[in-house]
């Protein structure tokens, strides 16, 4: 049968809450989906032997799978396609998204899921959606631990061990959450290995660090089943102090969290691979307004979530 394309689907991003690194060096993490991040419509293209197109304007990304293209997105998307058994001709695929590239919140992992989505189809199992995913992250990030593709096509909130099934934490009451973007763009694949130089290194110091970062998402897990935002806080400035020792954190994601402090952040830390990208933040309580007010005077557009709703 000649391969071809659902009509749409879409992908989930991810806020790592707590445990990001560590989960590379098997300790748990703690993450959460922002259902809709990214979503992909296929279309045949009138020449049915042309190279496959895909645009999605918000990422200011336009390409065409030509044999031999290095360009990453280009060879992950091909490689997706390739393992799902789907089309590399005749179709252009437009996405929508609502998050920035490159930025900490899981964009290449939304769109290999979306994708191994448009070839599988919607029943697809969710393990051969997240496997084929794996394909294209093994492109982008080297040896992803797979927490992004997990988040990226289950959604929800997601206790995850490297190699296990992941679990799905049922929070009973909803936790507002504010992510602040840096602008500052950075590689994943730079950022983890960091930590692998720390660890070869320093092994004696950089290991039990690591286990910190584990033990943050086993009682950040407690504190956000409880609701309790005050706790939450607390370990969040104690992982973004570890994440910092361990050299992934960065002058604009320190000031980022300052500022949250200042502002009446119960505590905050960076999210996902650092060096750039994203800070999180816990209002505490349920009014988000003083912080939001806080980054937006500074010329920054916070995402606004409910972590469990
Ligand atoms: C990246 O979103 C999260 C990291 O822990 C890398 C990974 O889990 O593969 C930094």
């Amino acid at each position: 049968m000649k391969p071809t394309l659902h009509e749409h689907a879409s992908a989930c991003a991810k806020v790592i809450l707590f445990g990001e690194h560590a989960v590379v060096h098997g300790q748990p993490a703690l993450a959460a989906g922002l259902p809709g991040a990214v979503k992909l419509h296929a279309q045949p293209l009138g020449d049915a032997r042309a190279p496959l197109r895909i645009s999605i304007p918000a990422w200011d990304l336009e390409l065409s799978l030509v044999p031999g293209d290095e360009h990453p997105v280009a060879r992950a998307c091909a490689e997706v396609l390739a393992h799902c058994d789907g089309p590399l001709q005749g179709w252009h695929v437009t996405g929508e998204a609502t998050i920035p590239a490159r930025a900490g919140l899981g964009s290449s992992a939304a769109l290999t899921v979306s994708l191994a989505r448009l070839a599988l189809g919607p029943d697809a199992a969710i393990t051969d959606v997240v496997e084929a995913s794996m394909v294209g992250e093994r492109v982008f990030h080297g040896t992803p631990s797979g927490i992004d593709s997990e988040v990226a096509a289950r959604g929800g909130v997601l206790r995850f061990v490297r190699g296990s099934a992941p679990q799905t934490v049922s929070v009973p009451q909803p936790v507002r959450l504010v992510v602040v973007p840096s602008g500052v763009a950075r590689s994943t694949a730079d950022q983890v290995a960091r930590v692998h130089r720390a660890i070869e290194r320093w092994p004696l110091l950089a290991r039990p660090l690591v286990e910190v970062l584990g033990r943050t998402a086993e009682q950040g897990e407690h504190a956000l089943v409880a609701g309790d935002t005050a706790r939450l806080g607390e370990l969040s400035d104690l992982a973004h102090g570890v994440l910092a020792a361990l050299g992934v954190s960065c002058a604009a994601l320190d000031e980022l969290c300052h500022v949250a402090r200042a502002a009446g952040a119960s505590g905050a830390k960076l999210t996902g691979a650092g060096g750039g990208g994203c800070m999180i933040a816990w209002p505490h309580g349920s009014d988000d307004e003083a912080l939001v007010a806080a980054f937006a005077r500074r010329g920054l557009v916070p995402l606004r979530l409910e972590v469990g709703a």
